[in-house]
């Protein structure tokens, strides 16, 4: 079993972006926490992060064939991209729709999302610990559904 963590603009940024929103936690430590958990349930783990939204669609292609699942925190793509959504429809790979903070406590743009609709599920609020959360679940959906 092997799952894509895809992570979208500006995350690289975690740390030091707006730390009363998104913690001090920096991407390489998020990176760090999913290669343990993906350890701990047996199962590869590729982690990636673009700031641009043609690298994550063909990133999302790539998967295809290699990967089971996909993580996407697509940062503000969420709520603009249809072409994320299409990519993730036409690779016919289950999704897990992440944010770190809870997007439906904040502005009102960041209640849409394009990805939830072809997701199997979302999981926002958690901060870092969303990650995890997320593998977990993955994990889980794959078991059953495989
Ligand atoms: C985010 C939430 C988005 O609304 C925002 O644009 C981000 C980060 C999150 O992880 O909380 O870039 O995806």
């Amino acid at each position: 079993t092997s799952i894509l963590v895809l992570n979208g603009p500006n995350l690289n940024l975690l740390g030091r972006r707006q730390p009363e929103v998104y913690g001090t936690t920096t991407l390489a430590d998020i990176e760090a926490l999913c290669r343990d958990t993906a350890s701990a349930l047996g199962v590869a783990l590729t982690f990636v992060q673009s700031n641009s939204e043609g690298a994550l669609i063909d990133a999302i292609h790539a998967a295809h064939g290699t990967h089971d699942g996909i993580i996407l925190n697509a940062g503000a793509y969420t709520h603009t991209s249809v072409a994320l959504m299409d990519a993730l429809t036409s690779v016919d790979l289950p999704a897990i729709e992440l944010h770190l903070s809870n997007v439906h406590a904040r502005e009102e743009f960041r209640h849409t999302s394009y990805i939830a609709r072809v997701a199997v599920g979302v999981i926002c609020g958690f901060g870092a610990h969303g990650y995890a959360l997320a593998l977990r679940a993955m994990a889980q959906h794959l078991d059953a559904s495989g």
